[in-house]
């Protein structure tokens, strides 16, 4: 019962609250992370860049300073894994943008690979789904899975749960943010607001869209063409002929993800189904998560089974216009025959991509390993 033996440098209302939560939490069941016993947090404010829209943090979870202290914690322990070796961060790394040290398949505590490639973790509270096949549907959902996976963390909660609540530090920490004792819900909510304030929003981009800085030549140019359509046949050969990126990855909003899952024409037989696993529907077969397309630069290799090892792959793929299937995405059939563009035009596109990189996000402070509780 680490509450009774914290400071007792409480305000005279705090203490108030302390001692009438204390009781009926004794008996209480745990509910699910269903609020837990009341506690006093503070408030969290998201600092949230002019250029950006709000963010909406879904009741049942609001965002504290007791909750981000915590999830911070979390997301860099590795008792949450089956030999307590791997943390999130082992397979979400900061200077990576938070994907996998440049790996095509991340590795598990058992030695052995997924078949998926980490993905960069960023800005996911203005997001609705989650992993390359969508199948989670909130953060909170999300987290729950990589402690359980078995080519992942390997661990099952009620140990890891057990691991925590054997540590006064987390003791204290999760009696702070939630009250009560220790869940798995209470666990994934607090990870889930500590992923809410990885915010990245201070590329050269951003500071071009709030009017900070000039882009280069090269950049400018290459944001024009991400916004133009690809060699639409109807337009002849009179069409922009741009890169047409924008349909998939629009700029509105800064996120470069239109959060709806797509086929981007990578194969025309599919062996990994992407959403398709999940719902079993033909037209999903071979559909994937539209990624972000903030900080590419530092998260190589790339799609969901980091078949690019470098963004000019990546250029070259779409240039080719993808291959043709029956889920492709009529923004990639506009685009059969290719985009046709010249290398200087592939150079304008890099420069753009490489525009989104944000140091200040992945060298924050307040995103970096804190150490023991
Ligand atoms: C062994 C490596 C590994 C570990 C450990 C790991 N992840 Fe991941 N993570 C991945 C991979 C691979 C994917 C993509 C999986 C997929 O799509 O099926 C992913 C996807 C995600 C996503 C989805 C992002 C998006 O844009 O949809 C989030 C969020 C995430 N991980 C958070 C976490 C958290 C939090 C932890 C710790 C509790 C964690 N991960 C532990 C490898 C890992
Ligand atoms: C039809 C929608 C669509 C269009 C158009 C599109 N993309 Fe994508 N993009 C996707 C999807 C879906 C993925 C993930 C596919 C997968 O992994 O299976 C993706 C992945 C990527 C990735 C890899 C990101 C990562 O984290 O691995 C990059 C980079 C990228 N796109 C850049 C571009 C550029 C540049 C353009 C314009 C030339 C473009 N995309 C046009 C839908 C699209």
């Amino acid at each position: 019962m680490s509450r009774h033996q914290r400071p007792i440098a409480l305000s005279l209302l705090a203490a108030t609250l302390l001692l009438t939560a204390c009781k009926p939490d004794e008996e209480e069941e745990d509910n699910g992370g269903g609020g837990g016993t009341p506690v006093q947090t503070t408030p969290y404010t998201l600092e949230i860049p002019a250029n950006m829209p709000p963010m909406t943090i879904p009741a049942d979870n609001p965002m504290t300073v007791e909750g981000v202290t915590l999830g911070r914690f979390l997301f860099y322990e590795e008792r949450l894994s089956g030999n307590n070796t791997q943390s999130c961060a082992s397979c979400h790394a900061p200077q990576f943008a938070f994907s996998d040290h440049g790996l095509q398949f991340s590795v598990g505590i058992d030695g052995i690979a997924g078949d998926r490639n980490s993905m960069a973790l960023q800005n996911l509270g203005w997001e609705q789904r989650f992993f390359w096949d969508g199948r989670a549907t909130s953060l909170e959902e999300q987290i729950l899975q990589p402690v359980e996976n078995p080519i992942e963390m390997h661990e099952q909660w009620p140990n890891a749960v057990a691991k925590l609540q054997a540590d006064p530090g987390y003791q204290g920490l999760f009696a702070d943010a939630f009250g009560g004792s220790i869940d798995k819900y209470k666990a994934a909510k607090a990870i889930a607001q500590f992923l809410r304030t990885m915010i990245s929003g201070n590329s050269r981009f951003d500071q071009f869209q709030r009017g900070e800085i000039q882009p280069t030549i090269d950049e400018g140019l290459g944001i024009l063409l991400t916004q133009q359509e690809g060699g639409d046949p109807s337009l002849g050969l009179g069409g922009q002929w741009g890169a047409d990126c924008f349909h998939c990855h629009p700029h509105g909003g800064a996120l470069f993800t239109d959060g709806i899952m797509r086929n981007n024409g990578l194969d025309s037989q599919f062996t990994d189904l992407g959403l398709g696993g999940v719902t079993g529907l033909p037209q999903d077969m071979g559909v994937f998560k539209v990624p972000t397309l903030r900080n590419v630069a530092l998260s190589a290799p790339y799609m969901h089974d980091g078949r690019f090892a470098t963004l000019e792959e990546v250029i070259d793929h779409y240039d080719s216009g993808g291959h043709p299937s029956t889920t492709i995405s009529p923004f990639m059939k506009f685009t059969q025959g290719g985009l046709q563009l010249t290398p200087e035009k592939k150079a304008q596109l890099l420069a753009f991509l490489n525009m989104l990189t944000d140091m200040d996000f992945v060298n924050d402070p307040d995103f970096q390993d804190p150490g023991t509780p």
